[in-house]
């Protein structure tokens, strides 16, 4: 249990490392006060120009399949549940670091990005169908953040069908959809009342 702990800890204070706001911080502002407010790849798109998302999404994604990587490759205990299911753990821990960031006020993303690293290592064949069903829901509607709900809903289903036999994992899934429903609550709302972001791409990919 002991082992299982420190890995959880590690993997928060790893997820914690946001990458818009570490950048941002690094360029003198806060992602935080632009666009959305939200400190992720589509807010550093939509106000700072696809080089600096690009940067931001590469460290989102890293820290979440860093986060993995990590417990699956440190040995564990005997009374532990086992190095898969911290694996497991320490990916939503690094989700949870990202949403609630220790070093920047607990104010932090919505997760996606680094959902997408606990996957890349965890069901790395489940990525393409979700990511393609994320750019068409996108490409079809414009709303990124109604993509990533949608994409997020198919994550159970997909793995069920990727690795019919990992239960563990298709929970992991099924707690990785609730996470990401509850973090894009408010662009789910704002859809409702017709206020939300669109993605321009002209405008965004001019930067
Ligand atoms: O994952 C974030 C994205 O889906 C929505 O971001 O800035 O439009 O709220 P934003």
């Amino acid at each position: 249990m002991l082992v299982l702990i420190l890995k959880v800890v590690v993997a928060y204070l790893l997820g914690s490392v946001s990458g818009s706001l570490l950048l941002g911080r690094r360029a003198g502002f806060d992602i935080r006060e632009a666009g959305s407010g939200n400190a992720g790849g589509t807010n550093a798109l939509r106000t700072r120009g696809w080089r600096f998302a690009l940067g931001v999404v590469l460290i989102d994604v890293s820290k979440g399949a860093l986060a993995v990587w990590l417990a699956l490759l440190v040995p564990t205990l005997e009374s532990s549940p086992g190095r898969y299911v911290e694996a497991l753990a320490c990916g939503f821990a690094a989700a949870i670091g990202h949403v609630l960031p220790l070093y920047y006020g607990f104010r932090g993303g919505k997760g996606a990005a680094t959902v997408v690293g606990t996957f890349l290592v965890l069901c790395p064949l489940g990525l393409p169908p979700v990511l393609l069903l994320w750019l068409g829901v996108l490409g079809w509607t414009g709303y990124v953040g109604l993509a990533t709900v949608v994409a997020a809903l198919s994550l159970a289903p997909v793995v069920a069908w990727i690795a019919p036999g990992i239960t563990d994992l298709r929970t992991y899934a099924l707690a990785c959809t609730v996470l990401l429903v509850l973090t894009h609550s408010g662009n789910l709302w704002r859809l409702c009342r017709g206020t939300e972001h669109r993605f321009e791409r002209a405008r965004v990919l001019a930067r």
